[in-house]
């Protein structure tokens, strides 16, 4: 919870299981509220059922750019704003660098880069606004060590993202300091 015992508002994407649930968890155990998202909503069923009406369930495919607003728009209605947005949300891609097809190429960079880009578009208004915010991209250990070819792609995408929501992140600060 912040400093002033107002509680925050997280959008987390794919928090119905793995890093994204655990962290949408502590959120809620710290008294914070989330608007959580997923394909599958019907699995929040545990944590709704703990922390009731301070967790929104959002069914929504992080590759779906179009419904970005939307996500964006329910933890509005609903909590009046966005504090933190945690682009949480992807699967990995495990191959041969020469076996991976255009088709796995467009699915990744729709996970790993435009999906994470079209909720960042939609939050950085807000969070210009109130002057205030933060964002906060998972990535991988791969993209710091470059250990593995298989990797190549991923990391290549994830390393475009984090230069784009770190430069998002100081407009932000940039704004704050005027
Ligand atoms: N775990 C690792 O070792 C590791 C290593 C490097 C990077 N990462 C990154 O860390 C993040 C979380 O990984 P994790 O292992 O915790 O994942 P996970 O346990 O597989 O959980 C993935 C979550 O994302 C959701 N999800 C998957 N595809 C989605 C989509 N297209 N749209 C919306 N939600 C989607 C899943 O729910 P639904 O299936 O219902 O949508 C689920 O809630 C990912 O971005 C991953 O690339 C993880």
């Amino acid at each position: 919870m912040s400093e002033k015992n107002t509680p925050r508002t997280w959008i987390i994407t794919g928090a119905t299981a793995g890093l994204g649930q655990a962290l949408a968890e502590a959120a809620l155990e710290a008294g914070e509220n989330v608007v959580g998202t997923a394909r599958r909503p019907e699995r929040f069923g545990r944590l709704r059922e703990r922390f009731g009406e301070r967790l929104v369930p959002v069914e929504h495919d992080v590759r779906d750019t179009g419904a970005a607003a939307a996500v964006v728009g329910r933890a509005v209605d609903r909590f009046g704003g966005v504090d933190v947005l945690v682009n949480n949300a992807g699967v990995g891609q495990v191959g041969a660098a020469e076996e991976v097809t255009d088709g796995e190429l467009h699915d990744m960079l729709a996970q790993h880069l435009l999906g994470p880009a079209a909720l960042v578009r939609a939050v950085l208004p807000l969070m210009r606004r109130a002057r205030a915010g933060a964002i906060v991209q998972m990535l991988s250990y791969g993209v710091v060590s470059g250990a593995m070819l298989l990797w190549i792609v991923y990391c290549r995408i994830v390393v475009e993202l984090l230069a784009a929501v770190f430069r998002a992140a100081a407009v932000i600060s940039n704004s704050q300091g005027q």
